[in-house]
């Protein structure tokens, strides 16, 4: 789907149809071309209700107010009904009512381009829609002013990180049948190539041979070999240097300490974490930005087998830490404590890590947020308000001596589960901590997107599925980082 813009007046494009946003009961706006016909239908204004205008071929969806986060869902949600229309051009003007073109103007297009997103590879009967082109009419209104050069710089920036979650999003979407760990490995050696950076994979010889214990033990009853990937992004006048760091368990079994079936449903998605490293690394290198990448991923399989590891062995991390086993379904920590270690090799500025970690995450904050956590308050509170910006909501989870307490081991210097299930996110990310070197702690963010990873019932521009979670985020606080340096 194309987006362009016209300095014109939207009445004067020429489109199949246009789209006007109703903010609550203001029937008044210019681009509502018959208000006594919305009046006459019952048309409230309320979220969500929309109506078709088939005379002057308007669909009008209602807002129940103006903001950006309601007009990014909205854009989505209104996207998703004209691709049921047989209609090729949709033209609209930008919604805005509080000077904040700019805003509005990437919130419609990041909404429209996710509306966009269908993943239907596994369907017989592909769901093909007309709708090719959008308009935005860039003529001035109520405010909203904006130049060409401007918009294109918006659409640039919106269409790649869409692109790059699109790609996350397809990823994850792909069966655990195809996208086996060496899959993931092949797709990044891909991406590294169209974005022209490097890209280094590593087998399950290598693991052993470094002393990623705790990773190559996760592997071993898998018939699939795992991969330690590395993309590599290095702009000439880099500002900074940072290492973002994925769980990419392609999937999830539990291991011997088996999930029961209900629970192992949706666990493809449990390289979620890896997927979104990939994506942020191909955005930031797309844009250019001024930054150093290292995106490593912890790609393996979580499964049974004479050969699984299991609850009673000890094993020793890259660093030397030695790991007490009692649950082989908190694999995740697992592979990222030895891909952390391995991450600080290069000296990293900033270390971010993503994984779908723990269930107890989305029972502490729901399923709609990512949860922050690190030793740096300050640091996950610029976080927080970076992920608000980028329209993904995240929440701070804080640490606690007593919690580090539920993961001392009797018998190796850390057990992989804590001794009580309560604040089993934070004991996890607690768990990871000792794995940063106190030189790093203050640099370092743990994000848990196990809730919003994975979406069973659509709800803001999430489809259902893989919804691409911590990629809008973190290239967003990557942006910042930028700005204030
Ligand atoms: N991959 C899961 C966490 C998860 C659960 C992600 C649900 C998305 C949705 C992780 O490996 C896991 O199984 N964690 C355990 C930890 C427990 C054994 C301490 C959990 O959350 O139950
Ligand atoms: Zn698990
Ligand atoms: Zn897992």
């Amino acid at each position: 789907m194309k987006i362009v813009a016209e300095k014109r007046a939207l009445g004067e494009i020429e489109a199949d149809a246009a789209l006007v946003f109703v903010l609550g009961q203001e029937f008044s706006h210019e681009w509502i071309e018959d208000s006594t016909l919305l009046e006459s239908l019952g048309f409230e204004g309320k979220a969500e209700q929309n109506l078709f205008d088939s005379t002057h071929r308007i669909l009008y969806y209602a807002l129940d107010k103006f903001d950006i986060d309601l007009l990014r869902e909205a854009s989505c949600k209104a996207l998703r009904l004209l691709k049921k229309y047989p209609f090729k051009t949709i033209k609209c003007g930008i919604c805005d009512r509080q000077g904040k073109t700019l805003q509005a103007l990437q919130a419609m297009i990041v909404g429209f381009l996710s509306g966009d997103y269908c993943f239907d590879a596994y369907k017989s009967k592909k769901t093909k829609s007309k709708l090719a082109t959008i308009v935005f009419s860039l003529a001035s209104h109520s405010g909203a002013e904006i130049d060409a050069k401007e918009f294109e710089r918006v659409r640039k920036e919106c269409e790649t990180m869409l692109w790059g979650v699109n790609f996350a999003r397809d990823l994850i979407n792909t069966i655990p049948d195809v996208a086996t760990p060496d899959y993931l490995a092949q797709k990044a050696k891909k991406l590294a190539d169209d974005v022209k950076i490097d890209c280094k994979i590593y087998d399950e010889h290598y693991l052993q041979k470094e002393g990623m214990n705790a990773f190559y033990a996760v592997s071993k009853a898998s018939a699939h070999p795992p991969r330690l990937i590395h993309l590599h992004y290095k702009p000439k006048n880099p500002k900074l240097n940072i290492a973002i760091v994925g769980k990419g368990l392609t999937y999830d079994s539990g291991g011997l300490s088996l999930k029961p079936s209900d629970y192992m449903v949706t666990m493809k998605a449990d390289k979620s974490g890896g997927c979104a490293a990939l994506g942020i690394i191909g955005v930031l290198a797309k844009l250019g930005l001024d930054v150093e990448v290292h995106s490593i991923v912890g790609a393996t399989e979580n499964l049974i087998g004479g050969n699984a590891f299991k609850p009673d062995d000890v094993l020793t991390a890259k660093n030397g830490t030695t790991i007490e086993v009692r649950n082989t379904d908190a694999e995740g920590r697992l592979v990222l404590c030895d891909c952390l270690c391995y991450a600080q090799d290069f000296k990293p500025d900033y270390i971010i890590d993503l994984a779908t970690l723990t269930g107890a995450c989305s029972i502490a904050v729901g399923e709609y947020s990512t949860g922050v956590l690190g030793y740096n308050e300050k640091l996950k509170r610029s976080f927080i308000k970076a992920a608000a910006k980028s329209g993904e909501y995240a929440v701070s989870l804080p640490f606690n001596r007593h919690l580090r307490k539920m993961i001392d081991s009797k018998i190796a210097d850390i057990c992989n589960v804590g001794s009580a299930r309560y604040g089993g996110a934070i004991t996890a990310g607690l768990f990871l901590g000792e794995f940063i070197a106190e030189k790093y702690r203050d640099y370092w963010l743990h994000l848990d997107i196990a809730g919003p990873a994975y979406v069973e019932k659509e709800w803001d521009i999430n489809p259902f599925g893989a919804s691409g979670a911590g990629i809008r985020m973190v290239v967003e606080f990557i942006k910042k980082l930028l700005k204030d340096k």
